[in-house]
């Protein structure tokens, strides 16, 4: 028995360490930051004046993306002078926003005959930001809250819940999914017979949500917050942790079947909406729910390959969910051992975005971020490459983050034993996936005590670092040997074992096969966004173009020329290194929770 228990032990905590392996970044390609941050703060700036040097006058890119990319931008002009300390782009989005909302009440883009939501709300987290950014300026939080009241007549209520109808919506409100409420979710659009509630929308109220909680601790905002984050959790959320696409919402037509596709934007969403609630509520579930989700996306096999780098079905890198991580990080509101993971995370993301996805000095960044780099500008492709060089403005330089590969030590792992946050009804793999971290949990545990028990043996003190507790007992073992073969347990999504009814194949791919002139959105943004109904919330050149054409009224030249000139403007203010302020952005990572 006693002869048996090292063997016993040794295979225990080699499992463990297999489970550690999932979050073990040792093949990741360049998690350090070598670029100093005034070369960082001026690739940004850069890549962003380029960028909004191709708005358009109406305030969308001239180039054919999504309306909501220009929301995306704004977002991150904000995001970027909140880093950097300044109001470098303050005018220039209180103007915008003005123009924007030219073309639909609360940035509703009533132009389009069935606007995507999340589109709209875009632009409201752009405004929430701002308002963060600029010194409390009202402006930005009256354009905020009108957002917040658009996401909000879009997202099921619990009142509209019982009533089993959604005023606009010609079909019986499922009311419950999965043995939970469907309140908190967001509908896709406002087409009456398109049923799907989706990750995309209901992530950015949470975010609008969220913001408006921390800036003005109006209770109302915090209630949609947990509202959405809980519907988020307990209807999208696959076995796996990760945010899957969206749910039908219609009580007679394949009620609460799931979409199940994946892609960052949601779990990327989902990240910034639990980081934000968790810094200012300090609440202990939002806490732990963000940890777990962290260890289930970083790791994700399905947008990425072994270097880490993000690379989606279509090939490319995701703005959203490096804003959740840069989220996360600015905010510092993990376990000091994710904090540097996320870290690591970001600057692999950074440096690959650098090194492939664009060609020196052209500051014009690509589709795939490991390259190679495209000429061509893309307002859609320069937003998701701003969302690494963004968040990469919060790390520090440093040249010990790679001597320890970040796995999360057993201390982190203790403190993500499952909590009783609701579960309901998953299915078996539910249950093995809960006992799989449960069992890390267990053998971190067992581990611990392997490492008391060799401290005994070997009578002499163990290192201090708590995440070199796994190692321990293999002094000649690095981590990295384990990686590779191993780093496969969290596989991309299986279709969603709870839908019942799966939609067609076609509903699947969000191609609708009626209606072809209405193009859907780059694949990249929305590849399983246009469902149902008119899929309408396309910003085209086709027959809608007087309609959103007519928003530009001869009487808006004049704004025109000044947002030309704010341009000129701004390019001419591209960051000079010499301008640097002593001493700014790096430590300032509070700042935005005043
Ligand atoms: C726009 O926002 C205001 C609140 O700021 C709200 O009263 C109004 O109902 C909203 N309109 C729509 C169409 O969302
Ligand atoms: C609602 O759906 C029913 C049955 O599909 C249809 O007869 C009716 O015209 C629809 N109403 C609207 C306003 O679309
Ligand atoms: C923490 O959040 C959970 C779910 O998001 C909520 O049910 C709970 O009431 C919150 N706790 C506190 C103390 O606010
Ligand atoms: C982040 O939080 C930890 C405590 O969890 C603290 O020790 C550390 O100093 C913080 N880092 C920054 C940059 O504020
Ligand atoms: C880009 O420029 C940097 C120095 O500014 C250089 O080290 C790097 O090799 C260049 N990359 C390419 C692809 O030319
Ligand atoms: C770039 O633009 C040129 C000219 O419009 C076109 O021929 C080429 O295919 C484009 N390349 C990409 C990668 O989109
Ligand atoms: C931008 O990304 C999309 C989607 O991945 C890709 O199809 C397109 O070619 C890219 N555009 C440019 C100009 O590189
Ligand atoms: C950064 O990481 C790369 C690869 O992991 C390594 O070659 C390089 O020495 C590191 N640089 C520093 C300063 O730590
Ligand atoms: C459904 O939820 C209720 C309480 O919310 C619980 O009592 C019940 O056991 C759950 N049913 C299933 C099948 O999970
Ligand atoms: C940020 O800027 C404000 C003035 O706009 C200044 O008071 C503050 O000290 C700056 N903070 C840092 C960290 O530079």
């Amino acid at each position: 028995m006693a002869m048996s228990l090292p063997v016993f032990v040794v295979v225990l905590v080699l499992t463990a360490m297999l489970g550690a392996a999932q979050v073990t970044p040792a093949s990741w390609r360049q998690p350090n930051i070598t670029k100093p941050l005034a070369e960082r703060v001026r690739l940004a700036g850069a890549a962003l004046d380029t960028a909004i040097d191709r708005l358009g006058i109406d305030g969308y890119f001239i180039t054919d993306d999504a309306t909501g990319t220009a929301g995306d931008l704004y977002a991150q002009m904000a995001l970027f002078d909140m880093a950097t300390n300044q109001s470098k782009y303050e005018t220039a989005l209180g103007q915008y926003f003005k123009i924007v909302l030219q073309s639909g009440v609360n940035f509703s883009n009533s132009g389009l005959t069935h606007p995507f939501i999340s589109d709209s709300l875009a632009f409201g987290n752009a405004a929430a930001y701002a308002y963060v950014a600029y010194d409390k300026n009202p402006i930005f939080l009256q354009y905020a809250v009108d957002s917040w009241w658009w996401g909000r007549e879009h997202t099921l209520s619990t009142q509209d819940i019982s009533a089993g109808k959604f005023p606009g919506m010609n079909f019986t409100l499922v009311k419950v999914c999965q043995n939970a409420t469907m309140a908190g979710g967001t509908f896709q659009n406002n087409d009456p017979k398109n049923s799907l509630v989706e990750g995309y929308a209901s992530g950015y109220f949470l975010v609008l949500s969220a913001l408006l909680a921390e800036a003005t601790s109006d209770p109302v905002y915090l209630q949609a917050a947990t509202e959405s984050s809980t519907f988020i959790q307990t209807q999208l959320t696959n076995v796996q942790k990760i945010v899957q696409a969206d749910i039908t919402a219609d009580a007679k037509s394949s009620p609460c079947s799931v979409i199940s596709d994946t892609d960052p934007t949601q779990s990327g969403l989902m990240l910034e909406g639990l980081a934000i609630l968790s810094s200012f509520t300090k609440n202990a579930s939002t806490q732990n729910l963000l940890n777990e989700l962290l260890l289930a996306v970083i790791p994700n096999t399905g947008w990425q390959g072994e270097n880490g780098i993000v690379s989606t079905d279509s090939g490319g890198g995701d703005m959203n969910l490096l804003r959740g991580l840069g989220a996360v990080y600015s905010r510092n509101t993990t376990t000091p051992e994710l904090q540097r993971y996320v870290g690591d995370y970001i600057a692999v993301q950074f440096n690959a975005v650098v090194d492939f996805a664009t060609s020196n000095g052209t500051d014009i960044y690509g589709d795939s971020w490991t390259g190679p780099p495209s000429a061509n500008f893309s307002g859609l492709n320069q937003t998701d490459a701003l969302g690494a060089l963004i968040s990469a403005l919060y790390l520090q330089n440093d040249c010990t983050s790679t001597l320890s590969p970040s796995a999360p030590s057993p201390t982190i792992l203790a403190s993500l034993v499952p909590t009783p946050l609701s579960h309901h009804g998953r299915s078996k793999i539910g249950v093995i996936v809960g006992g799989t971290i449960g069992g890390v949990v267990a053998l971190g545990i067992i581990a611990a005590a392997f490492w008391l028990w060799l401290r005994q043996r070997r009578e002499r003190p163990p290192p201090v670092v708590p995440s070199a507790l796994l190692y321990e007992p293999f002094p000649g073992a690095t981590p990295s040997p384990f990686i590779p073969s191993t780093s496969t347990p969290i596989t991309s999504t299986p279709s969603s074992p709870s839908a019942p009814g799966a939609p067609s194949p076609l509903f699947r791919l969000g191609i609708k096969p009626e209606e072809p002139q209405n193009p859907p959105r780059s694949p990249q943004m929305r590849s399983i966004a246009v469902s149902a109904g008119d899929g309408n919330g396309v910003r085209f050149d086709g027959p809608d173009i007087e309609q959103t054409g007519a928003v530009i009224r001869t009487s808006d030249l004049p704004t025109e020329r000044l947002v030309r000139l704010l341009n000129e403007r701004l390019q001419g203010r591209a960051w000079d290194e010499e301008d640097t302020p002593p001493g700014y952005p790096v430590t300032d990572s509070t700042r935005s929770s005043t």
